[in-house]
C-alpha cells in the first residue's frame, strides 16, 4: 500500500513539472500562460516561442506520461497497472503544484502514457489526430477526437482497465477543452497555418 501511494505521489510531482513554464522562461523569459491561448502545453509554445520551444514542451510533456507510467516497472512493483501513475502524471500535469495548480489540458501527457501502455493505440490516434489536423487546422478540435478514438478503440478491444482510463482521460481532455469549444462554436479558435 506505502509502495503504490510512493509510485502515485512520485507521478503527480513528475507530471508537475511544468516543461512550458521552465523552457520558456529559462530560454525566453516568456510566461507562456500570458500569452496566446493561456493554456500551459505544447500548442501554445508553438504559437508563442516558435517550433523549437513547441517541439521541445510537447516532447518533455510526452515524457512524463510515459515515464511516470513506466514507475512500476523501474521499482519492480509489478501488482501496480502503469495506467494509474499515468493518469496521476495526467492530473499533474493539468494541476501542476509547482506551478500555481494552473497546467495543460493533458493531450501530450495523456500521449505518453498511452505510448508505453498501449502502443498500438497510441499510433492510431497519433494517425487520427493528424489526419484531423490536416483537415480542420485545429489542434484542439483534433486533440479531442484522438481522445475519442482512444475511447472507442478500447471499447472494441474490451481492455476493461484500458477503457476506464482513456474514458477517464478522454473527458478530462474534453473538460479541460471547454474554452476551445467555444471558440470553434464561435469560429474565433485560431487555426494552424504550417499544415
Ligand atoms: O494540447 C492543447 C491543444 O489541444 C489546444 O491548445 O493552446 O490551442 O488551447 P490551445
Amino acid at each position: 500500500m506505502v509502495q503504490i501511494v510512493f509510485v502515485l505521489i512520485l507521478a503527480y510531482l513528475l507530471g508537475s513539472i511544468p516543461s512550458g513554464l521552465i523552457i520558456g522562461k529559462v530560454f525566453y523569459k516568456t510566461d507562456i500562460r500570458e500569452h496566446g491561448s493561456g493554456n500551459l502545453g505544447g500548442t501554445n509554445t508553438f504559437r508563442t516561442l516558435g517550433v523549437k520551444a513547441g517541439i521541445a514542451v510537447t516532447l518533455a510533456d510526452i515524457l512524463k506520461g510515459t515515464l511516470a507510467a513506466s514507475l512500476p516497472v523501474i521499482f519492480g512493483l509489478d501488482d501496480i497497472n502503469p495506467l494509474l501513475p499515468g493518469v496521476f502524471a495526467v492530473i499533474g500535469h493539468t494541476y501542476p503544484i509547482f506551478a500555481g495548480f494552473r497546467g495543460g489540458k493533458a493531450v501530450a501527457t495523456s500521449g505518453g502514457v498511452l505510448l508505453f501502455c498501449a502502443p498500438l493505440m497510441f499510433l492510431i490516434i497519433f494517425l487520427v489526430f493528424f489526419a484531423s489536423l490536416y483537415l480542420t487546422k485545429y489542434v484542439s478540435l483534433s486533440s479531442m477526437l484522438a481522445g475519442i478514438c482512444a475511447v472507442i478503440y478500447a471499447a472494441i478491444d474490451g481492455d476493461v482497465p484500458l477503457l476506464i482510463a482513456v474514458t477517464l482521460l478522454a473527458s478530462f481532455v474534453i473538460y479541460r477543452h471547454r474554452a476551445n469549444i467555444k471558440r470553434i462554436m464561435n469560429k474565433t479558435e485560431p487555426k494552424i497555418k504550417w499544415l
